[in-house]
Formats: structure tokens, C-alpha cells, sequence
């Protein structure tokens, strides 16, 4: 349109159609917008984040994915402590953190907390689960909590859950690894 359109006032035509479903897309991505931030904030749904990248060579001996040697262990055992830095009690009776390693066709630790932790974990506690894998792809999911997210060599997934009830929770592989994927499997337990 050139300048000599004077005092002709410029005029968009929008179609009543078009103009209607304008209206409705952006009714939509409003009710997107509250059923995400509702999702996130009220009801706790989570993404899997990627929290960081290593090394899956050499994860098993990277702290604090590694277990204590047996000697560290014993020794630290005997003073009644806590030895295994892949159970962690941040905030007793409040906040925990594990740190698995899925590989084929286990995880380790498949049973949380270890008999070196030297503690339990208490119901009403909220548990991060960091999860990698040393080989191929696995997944990890806690039964009946929202944990549930994919276990990728060099990269570290992370999700919390609250544990309010007291019980023994599996948690299984998801993503099919080969001929031992049934038996992959382990479970946290919760005390009462
Ligand atoms: Cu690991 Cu399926």
C-alpha cells in the first residue's frame, strides 16, 4: 500500500471464521498454560531433568555411584557410621538421596537403604533418585510414586518423591536391555 491511500483508514479484513478461531487458539494455549503450571506446582508433576554428564566407563568407581572398598567399609562399619555414599541421609527423617547405577541386567544398589547405610528411611521422607546406566539404555520406575524416567549411559536423570506411607516399593527397568531386562529389578523400603 503506497502513501497515497490519504486519509483512507488502513483496515486488516479478518474473515468472522478466521477471526473465530483465533479466539479459540488462544482460549487453547490459555488452558494449556494452566493445566502445565497446575501439573507442576500443585500436583507435583516433574520432568526428568538431565542433571549432569559422566563418564559411563568409569562411573562404577566415580563417587558417589561407588560403594565403599570392603576394607573402607569394614572399618567404618565398626564405628557404627554411615558407609555407603550411594544412600544418603541429607536431612534425617526428611530428605534422602540415592544414587543408582542400572546396568545389564541389575541395579546397584538394588536394595535401598544397604545394610551399610545404617539407617532407614522413614515414611513422609522425600528420596532423590540420581540414575545412570554403565552399558546400554535402561528405564527406572518406582512403583506407585511419579518416578519413572529412562537410564542413559553419560547422562544422569533425577526425579524426588515423597514416600508417605511405609511398605517396600520395587522399582523396575522399563526399557527392554536384552535377555536378563525381567529380572532387572530392586525395591526401596520404607519404615514406618
Ligand atoms: Cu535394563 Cu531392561
Amino acid at each position: 500500500m503506497s502513501a497515497e491511500t490519504g486519509g483512507e483508514k488502513l483496515h486488516m479484513h479478518i474473515d468472522p471464521t478466521e477471526r473465530r478461531w483465533i479466539r479459540v487458539s488462544i482460549v487453547v494455549l490459555v488452558v494449556f498454560a494452566i493445566a502445565v503450571t497446575v501439573a507442576g506446582f500443585m500436583l507435583g508433576i516433574q520432568v526428568p531433568t538431565e542433571e549432569q554428564r559422566v563418564d559411563p566407563r568409569s562411573i562404577a568407581d566415580t563417587a558417589p555411584w561407588a560403594p565403599l572398598s570392603a576394607e573402607d567399609r569394614e572399618a567404618c562399619m565398626a564405628e557404627g557410621a554411615h558407609c555407603d555414599p550411594r544412600v544418603q541421609e541429607l536431612v534425617p527423617g526428611e530428605k534422602y538421596a540415592v544414587y543408582i547405577i542400572a546396568q545389564m541386567w541389575l541395579f546397584a544398589p538394588n536394595r535401598v537403604p544397604t545394610p551399610e547405610s545404617g539407617f532407614e528411611i522413614p515414611a513422609g521422607a522425600e528420596v532423590t533418585f540420581y540414575v545412570t546406566s554403565k552399558d546400554v539404555q535402561h528405564g527406572f520406575k518406582v512403583q506407585n510414586t511419579n518416578v519413572n524416567f529412562m537410564a542413559v549411559p553419560g547422562e544422569v536423570s533425577t526425579l524426588s518423591t515423597t514416600f508417605e506411607d511405609p511398605g517396600t516399593y520395587d522399582f523396575i527397568c522399563t526399557e527392554y536391555c536384552g535377555t536378563g531386562h525381567a529380572a532387572m529389578f530392586g525395591s526401596i523400603t520404607i519404615s514406618g
